[in-house]
């Protein structure tokens, strides 16, 4: 991670974890993590749409500073959209950041770039910041098409959005073999990917928006891996899913600099 990078240490909980069990799990992770955690890192839980209002009342009411997440959201404002949830929503609960494109959104939902793109554009107009993920099949890192994969997601992903907000946004790199797998990268690996990404939105925004964006890694984190994937010079943090719905777990993977 370079110095003026800091870190952000994301906990991605997927479909689990009912309100009851969130703010449980958010009151334990509060006793674990302390100013100089919070100094060190920006620390980030996505839980599930039913469990944000009472997170959100949680961390405010207990002025704990862990900034909350979504998981998706809509690109529109409002309408006839059976199920789903709007970015100005997720706004008025004091939703910071919001994950647009997982692969399990991809891969699942059908979710495309062009879409992904919409997305990142509503969640940017209604001040939060998206964390835009990427990553390869594992047929496609074997025919050496990773790379190419990644530049046509983040093309595509940032399409028509200004440098400035470039800047500001987070991407996460995710190799869809590591995920939820226990298969994770070698650091060489996502350090080389990683700064393959930086580059790809270095053509897209220039230099400065390259340096200044940050850039996740994800897939199988986990507190023995995490502080040599975190101290990679182009890898700003982790995406963590499995791991972080165990709040001991999810703790030592944001103190990965006291390892
Ligand atoms: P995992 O999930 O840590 O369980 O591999 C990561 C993610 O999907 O963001």
């Amino acid at each position: 991670m370079a110095a003026s990078r800091k870190p952000l240490i994301s906990g991605n909980w997927k479909m689990h974890m009912n309100h009851f069990e969130a703010i449980q799990i958010v009151q334990t992770l509060s006793y674990q993590l302390d100013e100089n955690d919070y100094g060190a890192c920006d620390v980030s839980i996505h839980p599930p749409f039913t469990d944000l209002r009472s997170v959100q009342t949680v961390l405010e009411s207990d002025r704990i500073p862990v900034l909350l997440g979504a998981q998706h959201c809509h690109f529109e404002e409002k309408g006839a959209f059976t199920g789903e949830v709007s970015p100005g929503m997720l706004e008025k609960l004091n939703v910071k950041y919001v994950i647009v494109g997982h692969s399990e959104r991809r891969e699942v939902f059908g979710e495309e770039d062009e879409m992904i793109n919409a997305k990142v554009k509503a969640v940017l107009k209604h001040s939060m910041t998206p964390i835009l993920c990427v990553g390869e099949t594992i047929e496609e890192r074997e025919a050496d098409k990773a790379q190419e994969k990644i530049q046509s997601q983040i093309q595509n992903g940032l399409k028509g959005i200004g440098k400035e907000r470039i800047s500001s946004m987070v991407i996460a790199y995710e190799p869809i073999w590591a995920i939820g797998t226990g298969m994770t990268a070698t650091p060489a690996d996502a350090q080389e990917m990683c700064a393959f990404a930086r580059g790809c939105v270095k053509d897209v925004a220039g230099n400065a928006a390259g340096d200044t964006i940050r850039i996740q890694y994800g897939g199988s984190v986990k507190p023995v891996n995490a502080a040599e994937l975190l101290t990679q010079e182009d890898i700003d943090g982790a995406l963590v899913g499995g791991a972080s719905l165990d709040a001991e777990n999810f703790s030592r993977i944001v103190k990965y600099r006291l390892h």
